[in-house]
């Protein structure tokens, strides 16, 4: 008689029939077909957990500690998503939605918005654990949900999500109207998408944290809140620690034209002195918006594909 185990297809980063079938059938939102996971893909997680967690009590910031908490998640075995959300939700409201794939932006945004975080569900090779050419279950559920259990976080995030469903379906409204050229309306809705995703990244995947004492005005140690930082080994230490990053208060500014690479350690970062500060950002990122300011940003990565431009400002037409 087979073993369980050598029946199991597995649900690893691009070797995944059940993704690869989802793909297919154009389904975007899936289910988490937690029996198809193998053997070699809790031993993954369980690695990779193993080594995060004296790192995380050394750089991790004090939300994500408690989240880690609060969620119940197990070093010993992947997680459930359904189980995850059962103790997610009622925190902040959020929920982690399983996903077959990349999600265009405005699709991304607007389950921001809606405190739905579009989840991968496949895992890394167990034999690559650094490597990790696009997210995997351990970057989004162990990296980016515990910080989901903070209220202030929370509605940063969906603040921001709102802002930038609002970026796109602005700009809709101007294809709607007519009046500007379809290359001119193109390079707003790139600049625009440029600007939300450098924001996104320098805070959201890549912050950093120093709390300012409110006696003193000292500011206080530095700790990671991004989650690119939190799901990986190497770099989260890195980031706090190694002379050759270059640390700045975040400036909007600077962020919104600022291009990045991802297939490196990140020399630059940014910090903020707390989720309100970051709140805040995200306010003056939407009015800076409705004033045009993010529509002719310095050029550079990310790149926006012109079916992305395209298939967002579909999707946002139909909302309006
Ligand atoms: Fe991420």
């Amino acid at each position: 008689m087979a073993t369980e185990t050598e029946q199991v297809p597995g649900l690893t980063t691009t070797r995944a029939p059940f993704i690869e079938s989802a793909q297919n059938r154009g389904e975007l939102f899936i289910h988490q077909p937690y029996e198809q996971y193998s053997a070699e893909n809790h031993e993954s997680w369980r690695n990779l957990y193993a080594r995060m967690e004296d790192r995380w009590q050394r750089y991790a910031n004090e939300k994500f500690l408690e989240g880690l908490g609060s969620l119940g998640l197990r070093g010993d075995r992947l997680p459930l998503l359904d189980e995850v959300n059962q103790f997610l939700a009622p925190l902040t409201g959020f929920k982690a939605k399983p996903v077959s794939g990349y999600v265009p932006a405005y699709l991304f945004f607007d389950c921001l918005g809606r405190r739905e975080f579009p989840t991968t569900i496949t895992i890394r090779d167990v034999a690559t654990p650094d490597y990790l050419p696009e997210p995997d279950i351990f970057h989004d559920i162990a990296g980016h949900v515990p910080m989901h259990t903070d209220r202030a976080f929370a509605d940063t995030l969906v603040r921001f999500g709102e802002a930038a469903s609002s970026a796109v379906e602005r700009l809709a409204r101007m294809q709607v109207k007519g009046g500007l050229s379809e290359e001119a309306l193109h390079d707003r809705v790139r600049s625009n998408l440029q600007a939300l995703a450098r924001f996104f990244w320098f805070t959201i995947e890549f912050g950093l944290m120093q709390k300012r004492d409110a006696a003193t005005g000292e500011l206080g140690e530095l700790r990671v809140y991004g989650s690119g930082l939190l799901s990986s080994h190497g770099e989260i230490k890195y980031a706090a620690e190694s002379p050759e990053v270059q640390r700045y208060p975040l400036q909007l500014e600077w962020v919104i034209n600022q291009s990045f690479r991802i297939d490196r350690y990140q020399p630059l970062l940014f910090i903020v002195e707390s989720f309100d500060h970051l709140f805040d950002e995200v306010n003056r990122l939407e009015e800076w918006m409705w004033e045009g300011r993010l529509d002719n940003v310095a050029p550079g990565e990310p790149g926006v594909s012109q079916e992305e431009i395209e298939v967002s400002l579909e999707a946002a037409r139909e909302k309006l």
